[in-house]
């Protein structure tokens, strides 16, 4: 059953595209019912029910490039408006910038959350291109599969829904994984001595297996048995 804390945790995961934040946070939610915000989720929803946002962003996000910072910022702060305090929030894809990182800081000021950790995944950038072509999930429930790492059990059937259909990210083709990787050099690992200097950075194996690493970040945030 989840474990639940006197103080609601908020943190940050950190690390370039493919890199592993959602499937780190899903696991976060499941087993701590934390809340997970992820700007790119977010993002991807306004662009499939076509809103003012989604249109304005759909071609940036299929070049790559990042969208705006008073776009994404705004999402972060409406989701924790509508969010029990008592709730703790893990924040993947966000932020990306010094300038967001500076919006997170008066953002959580607001909701009187403190940012507890930046766990930060790193990882070998070259193994990163292989990990998100091969990437794919279930249209319907959501979950995440590989073409070489992590097949359905059953050819062409979700394990978790029993749902038939898949899909890809437009944005996973390797040319664009390239930007997006530059974009992550170039605009976001920048960002890690705002919080180094903070002394909340906590860097992890993300090379390692998938519950490797959750064991790992378990254990940085003081959370397991
Ligand atoms: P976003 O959706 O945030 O994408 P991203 O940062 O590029 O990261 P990914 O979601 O591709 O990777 P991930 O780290 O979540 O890895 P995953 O767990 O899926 O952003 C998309 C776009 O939206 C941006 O390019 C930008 O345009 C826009 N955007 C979003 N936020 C923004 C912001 N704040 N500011 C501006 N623009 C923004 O894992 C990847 C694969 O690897 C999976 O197949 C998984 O099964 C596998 N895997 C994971 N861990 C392991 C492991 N340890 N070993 C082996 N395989 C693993
Ligand atoms: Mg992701």
């Amino acid at each position: 059953m989840p474990q639940f804390w006197v103080e609601p945790m908020n943190i940050i995961l950190l690390g370039p595209p493919g890199a592993g934040k959602g499937t780190q946070a899903t696991r976060l939610v499941e087993r701590y019912g934390m809340r997970q915000l992820s700007t790119g989720d977010m993002l991807r929803a306004a662009v499939k029910a076509e809103t003012p946002t989604g249109l304005k962003v759909k071609a940036i996000m299929e070049a790559g490039e990042l969208v705006s910072d008073e776009i994404v910022s705004a999402l972060i702060s409406d989701e924790l408006e509508a969010l029990s305090p008592q709730t703790g929030v893990i924040f993947d894809g966000y932020p990306r910038t010094a300038e967001q990182a500076h919006s997170l800081d008066d953002i959580l000021a607001k909701h009187r959350r403190k940012l507890d950790r930046v766990v930060e995944l790193a990882v070998d950038e070259d193994a990163l291109v292989e990990r998100i072509t091969g990437r794919f999930t279930c249209a319907k429930c959501g979950e995440g599969y590989h073409d070489v790492h992590k097949l359905p059990r059953s050819a062409g059937v979700c394990d978790k829904c029993g749902n038939g259909e898949f899909k890809r990210r437009p944005d996973d083709t390797e040319e664009t994984v390239r930007t997006r990787m530059a974009e992550y050099r170039a605009k976001t690992a920048p960002i890690l001595p705002i919080y180094e200097g903070r002394g909340i950075v906590e860097r992890v194996d993300g090379m390692a297996d998938i519950d490797e690493v959750s064991a790992s970040i378990e254990t940085v945030l003081g959370l397991g048995s």
